[in-house]
């Protein structure tokens, strides 16, 4: 490319600053492109339909766009220094295919909402991605808690052993809050749905753009109607999406930790597959969980980009440069919260549990509050029930371990408040997944 897009024929920028300013973008924008692609063409459409292009005008460069994107995906053209960003590229392989009629593509609109609404687009598209995968998670979590519905596994507070539940109950906690993480983020999409193009460098232009068209040819919800909102929600949507996208993410954080104890040799609850667990470069005996340990990194990238975010957006209102920064941060996050959540479903479908580990953990007096709220249900004060109990602890540990399987399932079994390993209400949460 020869000069910028915006070049009057001055002496151009520095080469190092203009490598400076491109930074990471030209190689970001490569993912955007698509997304920019369609936002063009839509962008096209509707200046033909206020004759500023003519319909011929509009068919040659929508095809051209078209062309553009197919050379690009199969490698003919390449999005990198010199040019500033895959904007400008856009527009400089556009004109060298039609010449000035692709000049006339940036009529009414400004790289300010082109980069917005091809964000946008992208946005919606990797929170569509996280939505599937969500939904993939509760399932597998749901079908796992199904077939493993009253099996007994040792309930923790404090990471003390506490009262006798089941891998059930264990598994329906995740396919519930990733139910309501996929209800969250039905209403974040909602919220970042609507149309920033035709907003131009954020004060609107003197062309009656038709921006209801595009709006709808992009598939948008709404239009972003001030101009001035449009751009400064440059960042804010980006963090929305993050932190929907974060919130399933803490669920597999708690899941990863659950598991890196429970695939302890002190534990050994749950065996991983060897497929899925890594060998030491020195220690021969040594197999890995190294999966879930990433796993359950993967919040602090999204968690980091989050905060990245906020930072850059203390700003005054409009659009900044500083605004090119939120682009690294946006797709880092989406990125790690999207590996990372693909992983799950197979990773819950391979577990397998070892009965018989699980069976020595259980201690009699840990059937010691089933024990007291029995009595209380039989009328004495639960105060004093508790003391009871509490005073004979060792009567519970003292029973045998054929006696104590059985007491443990009773127990189960009796817990029959809604939710409680006795009443697990999976249909209900198989509902809410949907
Ligand atoms: N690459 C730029 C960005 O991401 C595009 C917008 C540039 N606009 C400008 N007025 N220099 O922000």
């Amino acid at each position: 490319m020869s000069q910028p897009i915006w070049s009057k024929g001055q002496a151009s920028v520095d080469a190092l600053v203009q490598g400076y300013l491109a930074g990471e973008d030209v190689i970001l924008d490569r993912e955007l492109l698509p997304f920019d692609i369609k936002a063009s063409q839509a962008h096209v459409k509707g200046l033909a339909r206020i004759g500023i292009v003519s319909d011929d005008e509009a068919t040659a460069i929508v095809a051209a766009l078209r062309d553009i994107g197919e050379d690009f995906s199969a490698g003919k053209l390449t999005l990198d220094a010199p040019f500033e960003d895959g904007h400008s590229a856009l527009e400089e392989w556009l004109t060298q295919r039609l010449g000035d009629v692709g000049r006339k593509v940036h009529t009414g609109r400004s790289r300010n909402d082109q980069v917005q609404v091809a964000m946008r687009l992208l946005l919606k598209h990797r929170i569509d991605q996280a939505i599937a995968l969500v939904h993939e998670c509760a399932l597998a979590a749901l079908d796992m808690a199904k077939s493993h519905q009253s099996t007994p596994l040792p309930g923790y507070t404090h990471l003390q052993r506490a009262v006798p539940t089941t891998i059930g109950a264990w598994m329906a906690g995740f396919a519930e809050a990733w139910a309501d993480d996929l209800a969250l983020m039905s209403d974040v999409k909602r919220f970042v749905d609507c149309n920033p193009l035709g907003t131009a460098a954020g004060h609107g232009v003197n062309l009656p753009i038709d921006r209801q068209f595009t709006t709808s040819e992009l598939g948008f919800d709404r239009m972003q109607v001030s101009p001035q909102y449009a751009q400064n929600s440059r960042g804010t949507f980006e963090v929305q999406v993050l932190m929907a996208l974060l919130q399933p993410l803490q669920s597999v954080r708690r899941l990863a930790w659950d598991l890196s104890l429970f695939t302890t040799a002190e534990f050994a609850f749950v065996k991983l597959p060897d497929v899925l667990t890594t060998g030491s470069s020195i220690m021969p005996n040594k197999r890995n969980p190294d999966l879930i340990e990433l796993l359950r990194a993967s919040p602090a990238v999204v968690q980091g980009a989050i905060g990245e975010l906020w930072s850059i957006m203390s700003l005054p209102s409009g659009y900044h440069r500083d605004l090119q920064a939120t682009k690294p941060p946006t797709m880092r996050g989406l990125q790690a919260a999207i590996a990372s959540l693909s992983q799950v479903p197979t990773l819950l479908r391979s577990l397998w549990f070892d009965h018989k580990r699980i069976d020595e953990a259980m201690e009699g007096s840990m059937l010691a509050t089933d024990k007291a709220t029995e009595l209380a249900a039989d009328g004495v004060p639960f105060r004093q029930a508790y003391q009871q109990v509490g005073n004979a602890l060792h009567e519970l540990d003292e029973l045998e371990s054929e006696q104590l399987s059985k007491r443990v399932e009773a127990s189960i079994e009796a817990r029959n408040s809604p939710g409680g390993a006795g009443k697990l209400m999976l249909d209900e949460i198989a509902r809410r997944i949907g």
